[in-house]
């Protein structure tokens, strides 16, 4: 047994120099332990090891195997590095099998990193303190993994003024506008419990508290208990329930401008929040969530059904065959795409494993529901003149009921949050269509739609 001892938990070159040297050396997985700092971790008494200097085989890596590591690297398993080796040893290109169940361990691992820094994004709470040189803002945060140093470029790129400081039980990192730093670990109490801060943070929550935050199911999946203790808006959930139905139709105006103008920031929190997102369990199978994109001043919102097979692994709406469709039908209604906002009413693809192939499956109610809060602060923030539902499960999103199309398409209709909507059919629904003559109808009466909902805009 020998031992390769790293620098610190997220030591990713650490691990990589070194398994790349054990590799070329033909070293058997079974005969590292790998641990983490001086005299860390392991019981058995194995020896530090020198690296292997000549190599006995050349070994390439596919660049796809090295970012997943560089992910895996910071999950808080300890088996970590020596799966990862494992899967180097053996075959890195084994990581294109996704029903090897050793790939399958470490994507789900690179899957709860991501999401931890998703939400280490979305829940931070910074604190405001005055010194001889002015405000610097403190935050504490329990991430679950070790992803604080690699999160530290967001939070300088976002702050970049601010002098700011993330305490957490591993790291603290500092931000003095010009250098980060990094101090030893820090307790809750190191950082102060409540100040003017907060205030900001709590209008802005109240004004953007939406009864769908009501599920406790959903709200608790979401934004999980444990870090509820460090968000100074949760003190306001009992009185926002109360009144959340009143504010209902209020919401849409003043999200926009609670964001004090910031849309685009806005709008990347929001992207970043949902990239994240377990609110219901089509997550889990997903490759990624599909945001809307589009330009946040549109007058026009186009709303599909949810991302296909293409668009789950692409990470953009409306790419596969669909896309295709939907662009050609745009085209000759006159509407140019790159000025619509395109988003979907569930933002998770749902399929069904046949063989190789993942078929379509049509999002169900508590589904649809769940997804709701995206597409609401979505509006909330690009407050189109129109919203168009493209097919049932569009129309369902935007009316806030499920309905058939030929009941709601051709008319314009008021929608839940304000604003107006107006609904056709689904492209995928003519892409169906076995008979030629029907399809050429149904695509006439498709483009007739988008030219109408073009005028509405005006
Ligand atoms: N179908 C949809 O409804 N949305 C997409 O993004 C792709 C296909």
């Amino acid at each position: 047994m020998r031992a390769v001892t790293l620098s610190a938990e997220d030591d990713f070159e650490g691990w990589r120099d070194a398994a790349r040297a054990l590799a070329q050396a033909q070293v058997a997985p079974s005969e590292i332990v790998w641990r983490v700092g001086e005299g860390g971790g392991d019981l058995f008494a194995a020896e530090p090891m020198a690296l292997p200097t000549a190599a006995t085989t050349t070994l390439k890596v596919p660049r796809d195997f090295l970012q997943l590591a560089q992910t895996v690297v910071l999950h808080s398993d300890p088996q970590r590095f020596a799966l990862l080796y494992t899967l180097l040893a053996t075959d890195p290109h084994r990581i294109e099998d996704r029903a090897d169940p050793l790939v399958r361990r470490v994507e789900l691992m690179a899957k709860a990193v991501r999401r931890d820094i998703h939400k280490m994004r979305a829940f931070v709470r910074f604190r405001e303190l005055v010194d001889d040189s002015g405000p610097r803002y403190i935050a504490w945060f329990e991430p679950e993994h070790h992803i604080v140093r690699a999160n530290a470029r967001f939070f300088v790129e976002r702050f970049a003024s601010m002098r700011w400081s993330i305490l957490t039980p591993e790291v603290s990192i500092h931000w003095d506008g010009k250098t980060l730093s990094e101090g030893p670990p820090a307790t809750r109490g190191d950082a102060p419990a409540d100040d003017p801060v907060e205030a900001v943070w709590k209008t802005y929550y109240a004004s953007i508290f939406n009864p769908a935050r009501l599920k406790t199911g959903a709200m608790l999946k979401e934004m999980p208990r444990k870090y509820w203790k460090n968000m100074p808006e949760t003190a306001l959930v009992k009185a926002l329930v109360a009144g959340a139905r009143a504010r209902e139709t209020a919401m849409v105006e003043t999200a926009r401008s609670a964001v004090g103008g910031n849309v685009e920031g806005a709008w990347t929190a929001l992207r970043d929040e949902a990239a994240a997102c377990t609110r219901c369990p089509l997550y889990k199978p997903a490759t990624q969530t599909v945001f809307g994109e589009g330009p946040l001043d549109a007058d026009m919102m186009l709303v599909g059904e949810q991302p296909g097979d293409q668009e789950d692994l692409a990470g953009c709406a409306f790419v596969g065959p669909a896309g295709q469709m939907l662009d050609k039908a745009l085209d000759e209604a006159g509407i140019d795409r790159a000025r619509v906002y395109l988003t979907n009413a569930v933002k998770h693809f749902k399929f069904e494993p046949r063989g190789k192939r993942r078929i379509h499956a049509k999002p169900d109610a508590g589904e649809i529901t769940a997804c709701r809060w995206w597409y609401e602060q979505e509006l909330a923030l690009v407050r189109p003149k129109l919203v168009v539902a493209l097919g049932a499960t569009a129309a369902w999103q935007i009316t806030g009921k499920a309905a058939t199309i030929s009941k709601l398409r051709g008319q314009q209709l008021a929608l839940p949050e304000g604003g107006t909507g107006w609904v056709t059919v689904h492209p995928s629904y003519l892409l169906r269509l076995p008979d030629a003559e029907a399809a050429a109808q149904a695509y006439r009466d498709f483009v007739a739609d988008l030219r109408a909902a073009r005028a509405l805009v005006g």
